[in-house]
C-alpha cells in the first residue's frame, strides 16, 4: 500500500480535478423550453404577473425525484416577456418555508422594486412591486437574492429568463420565434448526492463554492433540441452558481454574438468560443446545414486564475452541454442584419466621480456586505466612472443593480467586441483594470440602496458585495435601510 504525502493527495487531487464529460452526456431528453408567463392587465393598464415560489419534486435521474424549488413548477421559473414602455406589475407569493426575494437582474427600475436583499417576501407574504420598463431589448433574468442565501436558493431551482423587446427589436428579420428559433437556455450544473438529492458542497481546494459534474439546461439533463431552421437564436444565460462556460461548438464552426447583458450589439461579430461569467447572458445565433447533428460545449477557459485555481474552479474542464439535430430541410427566413443596436456612448459623458473597486478574497476594498452601511451614493442625472480589478487571482466578476455600463477600457485598451456593447456583469480577468461607465438617469431615492457584487454566488454570500443609493439635487444617504420581511416595502 502507498501512503500517500499530503503533498502527494494534493497532487493525485489535483489530475483528478479536471471534468471532460465529451462524448459521456446520452443526450436523450428533449430540451425544455419553460412557458411564457400568464398576465392580466390591472384597471391602470399595467400587465400582472403572478409568480409563486414553491417547493416540488424534479425528475432528473432514474429512481428517486429530487427535492427542488421553482417558480409556478417545480424547477425554474416560466419566461417574463414585455416591452419597453409597458408598465408591468408582480405578485409574487413566497411559498417556501423560509424568507426569500425576487431580484431582476439587468433591470433598469426603483430600487425599492429590485429585489435585493432588502425586499425580503417571508413565508406565506406577497410582494408587489411594479415599474415602467424602460431600457433596450435585452434578454435579463431573475433570481431571489436574501443575503446569505441567494447561492442556496438559485441552486434549488429559483431562476427565469426575463425577456424584453422594443421597436428596434421588432422591426429586424433575426430569429424570434418563441422555442422555435429563438431558444432560451439557462444553462446549470449540478452535482447530485447518493440520494439523487443536489448536492451543493464546494470541492477541495475550491475557493468558489459548487462545481457541478452534470450540465442542465432549462432544467434538462442531457437535453437535444430539433431543428427546423437554418438561423437559431441562444439566449444564453449562465444561471450556474460558480462555474464559467467558454461556449463553442463541436465542430468549431464559428457562430455570430447578436447581444449581450443590456442588449444587441451594433453588429454581429463573429467567434468561435465566448466566455460567459455567473448571470451573464448572450444572445448568438448559429447557423445550421440540413441532416447534421452538432453539440454545445464549453472548452477550458483561454486565461488563468492563480495557482491551482483554473483546476479546482472548473476553468480546465470540457463539458458537453446539448446536441442540435437538425432536420432534412431548413427553414431560411431569417437573417442577421447589418446593423442592430446602439454603440454605448457613456464614454463621451462628463464623468462626475471615479470609483475604484478591488475585489480580493471575498472582500470589496477590503469591505465585506453589511446590511446596515451604504458604502456611498450617487448623483442622480450623472455619469461616474468604476475601475474595478480582481487582485487575488480567484475568479471573480463585478455586477451592478439599476445601470447597464460601457467597457470603457481594459488596463487602457479599448475592450474587444464581445464587451462593447451594454453590460451589467462582466468577468474579471485577474490583474486588469476594468474601467466601467454608467449613467445614474433617474429614480433617486436616498433610503432604498441598490447592490454591486461578485456574482460567484458564493462569494456575494459571504459578503462579496455593497450598497449604494442614487440621491437627488443635495440629497443625503438616508436612514438606515429597514430589512424586515413582509409586505409591501414603501
Ligand atoms: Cu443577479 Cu445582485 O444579482
Ligand atoms: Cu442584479
Ligand atoms: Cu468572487
Amino acid at each position: 500500500m502507498v501512503v500517500l504525502s499530503s503533498v502527494g493527495a494534493v497532487a493525485v487531487f489535483y489530475n483528478q480535478a479536471k471534468l471532460d464529460t465529451v462524448g459521456k452526456v446520452a443526450f436523450d431528453k428533449e430540451l425544455a423550453v419553460p412557458p411564457l408567463a400568464d398576465s392580466k392587465p390591472d384597471s391602470s393598464g399595467a400587465r400582472v404577473f403572478n409568480l409563486d415560489v414553491r417547493s416540488g419534486e424534479t425528475q432528473f435521474l432514474p429512481g428517486d425525484a429530487t427535492a427542488t424549488w421553482g417558480v409556478n413548477g417545480a424547477f425554474l421559473g416560466p419566461t417574463i416577456r414585455a416591452r419597453r414602455g409597458e408598465e408591468v406589475a408582480f405578485a409574487i407569493t413566497n411559498s417556501v418555508d423560509v424568507q426569500t426575494s425576487i431580484h431582476w437582474h439587468g433591470m433598469h427600475l426603483p430600487a425599492a422594486m429590485d429585489g435585493g436583499p432588502h425586499q425580503v417576501v417571508a413565508p406565506g407574504e406577497v410582494w408587489d412591486p411594479r415599474w415602467k420598463i424602460d431600457q433596450p431589448a435585452a434578454t435579463l433574468w431573475y433570481h431571489p437574492h436574501l443575503h446569505g442565501q441567494t447561492a442556496d436558493h438559485v441552486y434549488r431551482g429559483v431562476a427565469g429568463m426575463f425577456i424584453l423587446d422594443d421597436e428596434n427589436s421588432d422591426k429586424l428579420n433575426l430569429p424570434d420565434e418563441y422555442g422555435v428559433d429563438d431558444i432560451p437556455m439557462i444553462v446549470q450544473d449540478r452535482k447530485f448526492d447518493g440520494d439523487n438529492q443536489f448536492d451543493d458542497s464546494a470541492p477541495f481546494l475550491s475557493n468558489g463554492g459548487v462545481f457541478g459534474d452534470e450540465i442542465l439546461v432549462n432544467g434538462t439533463r442531457g437535453p437535444y433540441l430539433e431543428v427546423a431552421t437554418r438561423l437559431v437564436r441562444l439566449r444564453l444565460l449562465n444561471g450556474s452558481n460558480s462555474r464559467l462556460y467558454n461556449f463553442g461548438l463541436s465542430d468549431d464552426r464559428p457562430f455570430k454574438l447578436i447581444g449581450t447583458d443590456g442588449g444587441l450589439l451594433a453588429e454581429a461579430w463573429e467567434t468561435n468560443r465566448l466566455h460567459l461569467s455567473p448571470g451573464e447572458r448572450a444572445e448568438i445565433v448559429v447557423a445550421f446545414e440540413p441532416g447534421e447533428t452538432v453539440e454545445l460545449r464549453s472548452y477550458p477557459a483561454e486565461f488563468g486564475f492563480k495557482g491551482t485555481g483554473s483546476r479546482t474552479n472548473g476553468a480546465d474542464d470540457r463539458l458537453d452541454i446539448i446536441q442540435f439535430r437538425t432536420a432534412a430541410t431548413l427553414a431560411d427566413a431569417t437573417e442577421i442584419p447589418a446593423t442592430m443596436g446602439t454603440t454605448p456612448d457613456l464614454d463621451t459623458d462628463d464623468v462626475a466621480q471615479v470609483r475604484s473597486f478591488e475585489l480580493s478574497g471575498t472582500n470589496i476594498n477590503g469591505l465585506r456586505m453589511d446590511m446596515n452601511r451604504v458604502d456611498f451614493g450617487v448623483r442622480e442625472g450623472t455619469t461616474e466612472v468604476w475601475q474595478v480589478t480582481n487582485t487575488n487571482g480567484y475568479m471573480h466578476n463585478f455586477h451592478i443593480h439599476d445601470v447597464q455600463f460601457q467597457i470603457v477600457d481594459i488596463d487602457g485598451e479599448k475592450p474587444p467586441p464581445h464587451l462593447s456593447g451594454l453590460k451589467d456583469t462582466v468577468l474579471l480577468v485577474p490583474d486588469r483594470r476594468y474601467r466601467l461607465a454608467m449613467r445614474f438617469s433617474d429614480y433617486n431615492d436616498r433610503n432604498s440602496p441598490y447592490m454591486f457584487h461578485c456574482h460567484l454566488l458564493t462569494h456575494e454570500d459571504k459578503g462579496m458585495m455593497g450598497q449604494f443609493v442614487v440621491l437627488g439635487d443635495d440629497e443625503e444617504i438616508g436612514r438606515v435601510p429597514s430589512t424586515d420581511g413582509g409586505h409591501d416595502h414603501p
